[in-house]
Formats: C-alpha cells, structure tokens, sequence
C-alpha cells in the first residue's frame, strides 16, 4: 500500500502592526497607487519589540496548529523550519521553536532556499512520511523580512512584511497529500538576489553595516522575468505530467511576491482568478509564510479531494511545484 504525505492541519500567526502604503509614503518617495498597481500589496504585517526574532512568530503557529489539531507535543517526530530569516545563524530556529511549543521527543533543522524554502522543505518533510519512518511532521514557514528590509530603499520595503504558518503532515494510504512535485535551482541567481553580509563571507563589521550590506539586495526587474517563465514553466510541468487540465485544479497556491507574477502565472496556466489563493494585499511578501498563510486564510474553502497545485520561485533563483490532493473538508475545522 503507498504511503502518501497529507496536510492534515493548519496554524498560523501574523503581528498585529499593519503597515499601510500611506504610512511608506511617510517614509520613502513612493505612492499608494504606484505600489497597488506595480504590486497589488495595500499592507503588511510587522512584528516589532526588541529580541523578537522569526521563531516567536513560529511558535505561536505551531501552537496554533497543535491546538487545532489536538496535538501533544510529544508526537511529533520531526519539525522543519522554512526561513531565511533564522533567529540568529545557529542553533537553528527550528530547535527554538520546538522547544517553544515543548517538542521534545523530535529532531528538527532548518532550511533555507529563500523565497522557496517552504515548498521544499515540504517535500522533504513527506518524504520521511512516504518513507514510512515518521508519522507526524511539521513544516512551519517563518520569516520576520523586516530584519532585513531597508526602510530607505523605496523599491524594497513596500514588498516585504512578516508572518508565520505551519502544516501537518501524516501518512495517509487512500491517495491524498503531495502526490508530485519539481523542485528546482540555478545558482547563477545568486547575483540579482542576496544578502551581502552576515554570512561566512563577509561576516559583518563596521564597514558592511556602514554599507548597507546586512539589507535585502534585489534587482527587481531581472528577478521578475525569471519569476513569471519559471513558476509558470514549472507548475505547467507539474500539471501536464499529471494529466490534469484546468478544471481539474481547484486551487493554485502561487507564492506572493507581487501579484503580477502571480497573475502571469494563473494566466499560462489556464487557471481564473476566482481559483488563485491570494493574500499579497493583507500581508505583501511573507517569504517563507506565504504559500502556508494562504493555505490557512481559505482553510473553510478547501475540499477533500481538491486538487491543489503549490508554486513558488526565489533567490538562489529557486523554484518550485508542488501537486497535493487535500485531505479533509476545511469547512469542518473550527478556527481557533
Ligand atoms: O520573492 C522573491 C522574489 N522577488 C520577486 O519576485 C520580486 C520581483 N520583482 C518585482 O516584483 C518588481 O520588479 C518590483 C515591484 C520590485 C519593481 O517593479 P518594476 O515594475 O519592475 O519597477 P522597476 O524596478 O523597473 O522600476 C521602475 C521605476 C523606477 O524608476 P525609473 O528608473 O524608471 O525612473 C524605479 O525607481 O519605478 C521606480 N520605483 C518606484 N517608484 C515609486 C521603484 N520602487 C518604487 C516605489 N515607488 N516604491
């Protein structure tokens, strides 16, 4: 009997600072109309107080999630951490988390893959369900993009904003969960999408920080092109090779980076606006906590048996499709 990993639950947590395009307009040469039309984001979320890093959003996920899927703790086996954004460089935030919520019979670590963490660190975490060795994993995405964000820098801190969201994972033998998946990297990216310094190579000092190097860089328009070819190209794949047509999919899950992309991507697909998930205006780019947030925002929406089909792209460049058969009624699961 084949073993397939299914999202069986969901959690999620963002802060409550919203920071609205009228209030950047306060702070950088921009305007509300520039930043709906170029992007569709109206406001973010942001979390603020000293020593809050990624992981206190993680937590407050995962306890959501736990809570909703009357969860102890002590079952889980394995919890991954999707973040770019780590609390500090180690010990991984994933740990923290765990220990946050009292996860302490599991191993955990933390991946990065930018933008595109979440969608791979979930097809790792169902491979040690479809392996049959783990029973119930959590993937939780979490970034807090403010640690990062120039508030100078016109053309990035309109895009970005913090949150948090996790999912469950457990066997399931009737053919529900990730059923496919093409997960992919182009390391020669790595030039239009980085952060300078803090790492290895240029850990920091007074000179990078003068610099401004500890700051997301992006070329915007380069970053675009390669998004809209390779998340369309990629959940194409994914749908073709799964003889599923566009009636077939009940929802694409797109990473919100800017709804342009997002747009771009529905259209090659073949897939109307009413089956997108979107949550780029509420909460602008979450990073790592953007395909989970989606997936928590429509929760009462989703059917069992839906055909869902996950994309993303990111710095690296990396990108992703993920095709997953949702495994319960969410209309049945009390929001708490
Ligand atoms: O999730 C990780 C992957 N990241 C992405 O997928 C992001 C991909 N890139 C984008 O979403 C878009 O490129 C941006 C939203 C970042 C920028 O939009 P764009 O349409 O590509 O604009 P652009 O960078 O080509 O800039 C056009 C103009 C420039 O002015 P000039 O040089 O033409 O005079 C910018 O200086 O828009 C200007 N501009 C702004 N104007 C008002 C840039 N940011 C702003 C701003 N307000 N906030």
């Amino acid at each position: 009997m084949k073993i397939t990993a299914a999202i069986t639950g969901l959690g999620a947590y963002v802060p409550d600072y919203v920071l609205t395009n009228a209030e950047l307009e306060k702070m950088v040469d921009t305007t509300n109309e520039w930043i709906l039309s170029r992007t569709g984001i109206s406001e973010r979320r942001i979390l603020k107080g000293e020593n809050q890093g990624s992981s206190v959003m993680g937590i407050r996920a995962v306890q959501n999630l736990l809570d909703k899927t009357g969860t102890r703790p002590e079952e889980v086996e394995l919890l991954i951490c999707a973040t770019t954004t780590p609390d500090m460089l180690f010990p991984a935030t994933a740990n923290i988390i765990s220990n946050g919520v009292g996860i302490a019979n599991a191993f955990s670590f933390d991946m990065n893959a930018a933008c595109s963490t979440f969608l791979f660190a979930l097809a790792t975490g169902a491979q040690f369900i479809q392996a049959g060795t783990h029973k119930k994993v959590i993937v939780v995405g979490a970034d807090k993009m403010s640690a990062i964000v120039d508030y100078t820098d016109r053309a990035n801190c309109i895009l970005f904003g913090d949150g948090a969201a996790a999912v469950l994972l457990e066997p399931n033998t009737e053919g529900y969960g990730v059923l496919d998946q093409v997960l992919r990297t182009d390391g020669s990216g790595e030039a239009y999408l980085h952060q300078k310094a803090g790492g290895s190579r240029r850990p920091p000092t007074h000179e990078t920080i003068d610099h401004k190097e500890h700051y997301i860089y992006q070329e915007g328009a380069t970053v675009f092109k390669f998004a809209v070819k390779s998340m369309a190209d990629v959940a194409a794949q994914v749908m073709e090779r799964n003889h599923l047509t566009n009636d077939d999919v009940a929802w694409l899950v797109p990473h919100q980076a800017n709804k342009r992309i997002i747009d771009a991507t529905a259209n090659r697909m073949g897939v109307g606006p009413e089956k997108v998930m979107l949550n780029i205006t509420r909460y602008g780019n979450t990073t790592n906590g953007t395909i989970p947030l989606c997936l928590a925002d429509y929760e009462s929406q989703l059917r069992r048996g839906d055909n869902l089909i996950l994309a993303a792209f990111g710095g690296g460049f990396t990108w992703g499709s993920i095709y997953l058969k949702w495994a319960y009624d969410g209309d049945k699961v009390a929001a708490k």
